[in-house]
């Protein structure tokens, strides 16, 4: 498809994958306009064989676009993602800025896709866990209502941007070389540790990942008052997110019916080999788009049977944010509304 597309926050790690994401779907190269910060002006990146200079965000620099993806952080969403929709394109944002808001879809297309019927060009992007979380728990709760969710994640580098990628990839050397290690990016030295995540704690004892986790999988699934507990963990995994799943449904789901649900939900992966002991691993969802589903089995602690625990996997670069926006996008399509 030769759409008119921007990236803003092209440079992140976020960006760099949906340049990726759209080259591996087809739809390059249209007019492609790349915005980071200033830091980055006169950067250049590749996209499908040709190199595009890094610009500036500056008035009227939407004009004539159909698809402008945000993904620099909430501040600069809320600053310029309505001026991108006032220029007449469809913005899919990456960032928090927007997703609980009322009239903005909050969109997994697998789970609910209709939605983005409501859009007023402007939807958003899920939280990468919440994204993850909502695909792989949807085919089980339609098949028995859910009623409690309870998660514990194991969140690779990636989810804190590009510059934890580095940091990393930069400790680990440093620590097998016996240099001292000095924490920039993460506030915590992540090589051979991990930590809970660091954004801000409430008063409740949850920190802000947990909390947006919790809001809006009640929001993509449509179920508001779905009882959810979370504790979001920080690992030295370059990228993609796991998490441990312990669900309560309305009525037993059996482990058979549940691998069925799941071997035939889009966007999944069954990976539950209990003889070899192979289930999801970040290792083989990495840059991949499927979400990885397995470790199926009964909760012994919810001896009713209305319990079974889980195991998922995925790239959340990729499912949790450039392919799940691009993917939103394109149930859209190109369909130009006036500038207003
Ligand atoms: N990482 C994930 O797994 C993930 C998943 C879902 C959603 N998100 C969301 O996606 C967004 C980006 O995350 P990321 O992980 O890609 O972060 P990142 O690697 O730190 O990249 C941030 C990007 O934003 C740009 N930027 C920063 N300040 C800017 C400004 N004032 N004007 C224009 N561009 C600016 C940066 O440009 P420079 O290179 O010039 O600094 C860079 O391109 C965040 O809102 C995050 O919450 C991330």
């Amino acid at each position: 498809l030769k759409a008119g597309i921007a990236i803003v926050g092209a440079t992140g790690a976020v960006g760099r994958e949906l340049l990726t994401v759209l080259v591996d779907r087809g739809h390059g190269p249209g007019d492609l306009r790349l915005f980071a910060s200033e830091r980055s002006v006169g950067r250049k990146l590749e996209f499908a064989g040709r190199s595009c200079d890094v610009q500036m965000l500056a008035g009227k620099c939407f004009t004539g676009l159909d698809w402008v993806f945000f993904s620099a952080g909430a501040a600069v969403s809320r600053q310029w993602a309505m001026q991108a929709v006032a220029a007449g394109a469809l913005v899919i944002d990456n960032s928090s800025a927007f997703r609980l808001e009322p009239e903005v879809p909050l969109v997994v297309p697998e789970v609910n896709g209709r939605t983005v019927a409501e859009h007023h060009r402007l939807i958003a992007n899920p939280n990468c866990v919440a994204a993850l979380l909502a695909l792989a728990i949807w085919p089980l709760h339609r098949l028995s209502p859910l009623v409690r969710l309870v998660v514990s994640t194991y969140q690779s580098v990636s989810g804190a941007g590009r510059r934890a990628m580095l940091e990393l990839e930069q400790q680990s050397a440093n620590h097998l070389a016996g240099r001292p290690i000095k924490p920039q990016a993460l506030p915590h030295p992540i090589a051979f540790n991990l930590f809970s995540h660091t954004s801000e704690v409430d008063q409740t004892g949850y920190n802000a990942e947990e909390r947006k986790v919790i809001a809006e999988t009640q929001k993509v699934l449509a179920v508001p008052e779905l009882a959810i507990s979370i504790t979001c963990i920080r690992v030295p995994v370059l990228r993609a997110h796991s998490l441990s799943v312990t669900a309560t449904f309305d009525r037993p789901i059996s482990e058979d019916q549940a691998r069925d649900a799941i071997r035939q939900a889009p966007g999944l992966r069954l990976v539950d080999d209990r003889s070899a002991n192979h289930f999801p691993m970040p290792s083989e969802c990495s840059g991949r788009d499927e979400v990885l589903v397995g470790r199926i089995r009964r909760d012994l602690g919810q001896p009713d049977g209305r319990g079974l625990q889980l195991f998922v996997c995925g790239d959340q670069l990729r499912k949790g944010a450039a392919l799940n926006a691009v993917q939103i996008a394109e149930l859209v399509g190109v369909r130009r509304p006036a500038a207003v």
